[in-house]
């Protein structure tokens, strides 16, 4: 063997070696709870009984601010990200590093580190693909450990509301079952790396206007059957280390002390057994917040430092309840493997590897709602000119912005060196328009900025093609006024679809938007944020390279008029107070207005559907290159799932996304359909396959308040099968109870 190689062996070698003959190095080594053949909560009682009183208050809120305020204090072993609870040492408890990671790691250029920048968690849904939802966790939990956190704080279910809310580009749309499927195996994805996962903001955290003082009425039963729901299905799947409860109120209590959320539902009914961490400055109280199952105070100690103290030494609550916190916190850390397998910022993230699984998610979830005359796919060999317009397309693509910002690699694309700032787009340097030139090497390629609407109309019209880009940018911290595109931008594609009637429209939005110009451009491409590689995904659609698959994880709505509510809750407050979520959070509570969700679970398709409303584009609707047909329906009322077989008509390889919805007997007074299952399924041109779509029971199942438990109406449900929300060609009815 060549010396080099004999070397390299040897050094392979040693590092197992030297490990086990230097035990000491293990913290874990000597202490009981070092045995892994016990379970997590065996192992958190162990060190529980070693804990002092102060040790145990250390455990349950953070170290301040830190990194994410000019001047608050840093530790020197902090890691750089949002939270930081100091471990136990001498007991082998590591610290807690928690990072924001709703869409890749956040403040990653500050300690010169590099994150992959993810499509939107919106887009990851549009995938209708527990796969790529699990990829997506799997890269965020790998660059977590890699950069030594071990804790990401993202896992957002919230469901869509409203279709303006501005951090839906962080949330999986609008059903209940998909979204909780989706973030379940992001949750999945990034747990597997032994890095903690965390689902937010529990609950009802459906607008960003007023977020802190807004009061969330709905009851029970509807929360149950819709946003809950999500919540326990991406639980029931994810199994995450925590819960993040939410800045709002809901039904008149602070959602990170409220009784029902955290003690009822979410640890009795549904015998959660991780840590419940507030949300930043979400914490209200002392007392009433321990009682009511708040675990975690982050990112200070108000609340849970010297007070929760006191607190506990005059019984005001229970040496127990301050037992039960720091044993969730204990057993979700050893379940994690964060304990026996501490993250270390030794290595170096692999940016190619991300990148490249940002593409694939990127494409899956990239949605064609039209394409008139099969503008697209483009041939590069029939074309030979086309006007590439507007936002930026030329060097970038826009991301999402406030806790869920990840640092652009070399800067803001369209602001070199000046860094990231909250509420302004940064741009990632994935230039759409790089690769259709890539894909089109014969064709004149031409670009404008589209600042200038007639500018752009006079490339457009000597040109084969024309593709405008439009972009919104959506942050924490505030919603989209109105659903219509920012910046001119209807006028631009108006202008430009008038002078060629070849044009193709690709939005790079957080959210739903308007399209007045439907009827006039040829091609759509809904593209959400797709992550830092974006320009290629959707340059590889455009050409076909890759045939969408996509289907919308939301409805389209015309008009604002045509929502449950034409404008967001509080509107006139906000206005009233400045708009800036800080100063929500320091005006004194007093000050708070009631979003009142008398539609219950009728928001999204379900409200169109049960209102006789026509959307823009349906739920669950998407276009592909070829053409898909449906037959043979069975229900097979046992096991709860259905058979169908679908066909691929056109003359492209292709996967479909099979959708079941489910119509509950008529006692349910029910005039809407609710998902239930779907398969994504890959056909050749002229292949069939018989597909089985398993059934969310929970999906159709009703809640009793008063019973605290789920029932199955006695009846005929009544199973639709098709490729959206409303196009549903088969129908079978089954007794599902
Ligand atoms: C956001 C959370 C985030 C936290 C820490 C809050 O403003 O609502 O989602 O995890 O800040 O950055």
């Amino acid at each position: 063997m060549p010396l080099r190689r004999t070397l390299l062996a040897l050094t392979l070698l040693s590092v197992p070696l030297l490990a086990q003959h230097h035990p000491a190095s293990n913290p874990l080594a000597g202490h009981p709870w070092a045995d892994t053949s016990l379970s997590p909560d065996q192992r958190a009682d162990l060190v529980l009984k070693e804990l002092t009183l102060a040790e145990k208050i250390q455990l349950v809120h953070g170290i301040g601010w830190g990194p994410l305020r000019d001047g608050a204090p840093v530790p020197t072993d902090n890691n750089g990200g949002a939270g930081q609870v100091p471990g136990i040492p001498r007991l082998g408890i590591p610290s807690l590093q928690q990072a924001d990671s709703a869409v890749g790691i956040r403040m990653a250029a500050p300690e010169s580190r590099y994150a992959t920048l993810l499509p939107s968690v919106l887009g990851a849904a549009a995938s209708w693909d527990p796969a790529a939802a699990h990829l997506y966790g799997d890269v965020i939990g790998r660059e977590l450990r890699a950069q030594g956190y071990n804790q990401s704080i993202g896992g957002g279910v919230d469901l869509a509301r409203d279709p303006r809310n501005g951090r839906l580009f962080e949330y999986p749309g609008e059903d209940p079952v998909l979204a909780g499927t989706t973030v379940g195996h992001l949750i999945m994805g990034v747990q597997q790396n032994q890095v903690m996962g965390d689902i937010k903001h529990f609950a009802m955290n459906d607008q960003e206007t007023g977020r802190t003082v807004v009061n969330a009425i709905i009851d029970h039963k509807a929360a149950h059957e819709s946003d809950l729901l999500a919540f326990e299905i991406g639980i029931r799947i994810g199994h995450p280390a925590s819960v993040m409860c939410s800045y709002n109120k809901v039904n008149g209590d602070w959602a990170c002390e409220n009784d029902w959320l955290l003690n009822q539902v979410l640890k009795d009914e549904w015998k959660y057994p991780g840590f419940v961490v507030s949300d930043w400055e979400a914490t209200h109280t002392t007392v009433k917040a321990a009682l009511a199952g708040l675990d975690m105070q982050m990112p200070g100690d108000e609340f849970f430092g010297k007070p929760l103290e006191d607190a506990v030494q005059s019984g005001k609550v229970p040496q127990a309840r301050l037992d039960d916190m720091v044993h969730r916190l204990l057993r979700s850390m050893f379940a994690a493997g964060v304990v026996d397998h501490p993250s270390t910022p030794r290595t170096v993230v692999d940016p190619f590897r991300g990148r490249d699984d940002a593409q694939h998610i990127a494409e899956e979830s990239i949605v064609l709602l039209r394409n008139q005359h099969n503008v697209l796919p483009l041939d590069p060999a029939a074309i030979h000119s086309i006007a590439v317009i507007g936002a930026h397309a030329d060097v970038g693509i826009m991301s999402g912005g406030g806790s869920a910002q990840v640092d652009a690699p070399g800067g803001n694309a369209i602001h070199p060196g000046r860094g990231t700032h909250w509420g302004e787009p940064v741009y990632f340097p994935s230039a759409p328009l790089r690769y259709i030139r890539e894909h089109a090497p014969n064709a004149q390629v031409s670009f404008n900025p589209g600042t200038d609407p007639a500018a752009a109309a006079s490339i457009a019209k000597s040109a084969d093609v024309a593709i405008v880009f439009a972009d919104q940018y959506m942050s924490e911290g505030g919603d989209a006024p109105t659903l219509a595109l920012p910046d001119n931008q209807d006028a631009l594609i108006q202008s430009v679809a008038q002078a060629n009637p070849r044009t193709v429209v690709v939005l790079i939005t957080g959210n739903p938007v308007s399209m007045p110009w439907i009827d006039q451009v040829s091609g759509v491409l809904e593209a959400w944020y797709p992550g830092i590689a974006g320009g290629q995904a959707i340059a590889n659609l455009l050409f076909g390279t890759v045939n969408p698959s996509a289907k919308l994880p939301i409805t389209f709505a015309k008009s604002e008029a045509d929502l449950p509510h034409d404008k967001i809750f509080g509107l006139t407050y906000a206005a009233k107070n400045g708009g800036l979520p800080e100063h929500w959070v320091n005006e004194e509570k007093k000050s708070t207005f009631p979003a009142e969700y008398t539609e219950g679970v009728r928001f999204g398709y379900k409200w169109f559907d049960s209102e006789n409303k026509a959307p823009l584009f349906p739920f669950g609707y998407g276009l592909s290159y070829t053409t898909y047909t449906y037959s043979d329906l069975a229900v097979n009322a046992a096991d709860h799932s259905v058979t169908v077989t679908v066909t691929n008509t056109g003359s492209r390889p292709g996967t479909e996304i099979t959708e079941a919805y489910i119509q509950l007997p008529s006692p349910s007074n029910e005039h809407f359909r609710r998902l239930a299952g779907w398969q994504r399924v890959p056909l050749a041109p002229g292949e069939h396959k018989q597909v089985t779509i398993p059934l969310e029971h929970l999906a159709y199942a009703t809640w009793s308040d008063p019973q605290h438990s789920w029932t199955w109406l006695p009846g005929d449900y009544t199973v639709s099968v098709g490729s959206s929300s409303r196009d549903l060609p088969l129908k079978a009815t089954a007794q599902l109870h």
